[in-house]
């Protein structure tokens, strides 16, 4: 998979004059913060489904055998659950190359548990990109990422830690979880 997203990116938002931006997070992004914050808090976004149809070349998977990971798909009144950070502009240099695979920065509102809100950055793989894997039967998606491995670990261990995040923060997630007890 040599097409990458981050020369789209870097073109998508202009952050002249920003001192943060905040960034939610639904997948990995929850549970492997390898990037620094100023600011960390839950927050929800409205009318995206969280699932596992974007495909994996280039961490839990490889061009050969692709694993699969989250991304969010339009499902109006959906309501989904993750971690909203504070960061410096910089560090999408550094998003960017992480979430190259397909994903898009795009805006949305985001809602935090006291109810107050603010705009955020959310990296979303639509179908339009050429890693995208679409649905499937959850046992088929659970065999997937049984067997799956890649540069960044077994695929299984990037269900599990999503899993465990999620119930950390008092989401429910349906999809994720009937996808961990498959696997488990
Ligand atoms: C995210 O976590 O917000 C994006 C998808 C991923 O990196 O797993």
């Amino acid at each position: 998979m040599t097409i990458t997203t981050v020369e789209h990116n870097r073109l998508r938002q202009n952050f002249e004059g920003l001192s943060s931006v905040w960034l939610f997070g639904y997948g990995s992004l929850i549970y492997k913060v390898d990037f620094p914050f100023i600011e960390q808090r839950p927050a929800t976004i409205e009318g995206w489904a969280r699932r596992f149809w974007q495909g994996s070349h280039d961490h839990r998977g490889t061009p050969e055998a692709p694993g699969r990971v989250v991304t969010l798909i339009e499902q109006p009144g959906a309501l989904c659950k993750g971690m909203a950070y504070r960061v410096s502009p910089e560090v999408f240099e550094h998003l960017d190359i992480r979430e190259k695979n397909g994903y898009l920065r795009f805006s949305t509102p985001m809602v935090f548990h006291d109810d107050s809100s603010a705009e955020g950055l959310v990296y979303i793989a639509t179908a339009e990109n050429a890693a995208f894997l679409g649905p499937a039967p959850s046992v088929d998606i659970a065999r997937q990422i049984a067997r799956s491995s890649g540069p960044s670990g077994p695929n299984s261990e990037y269900l599990l830690k999503l899993a465990e995040a999620l119930r950390a923060l008092g989401d429910h997630d349906p999809h994720v979880f009937e996808l961990e007890s498959h696997l488990r």
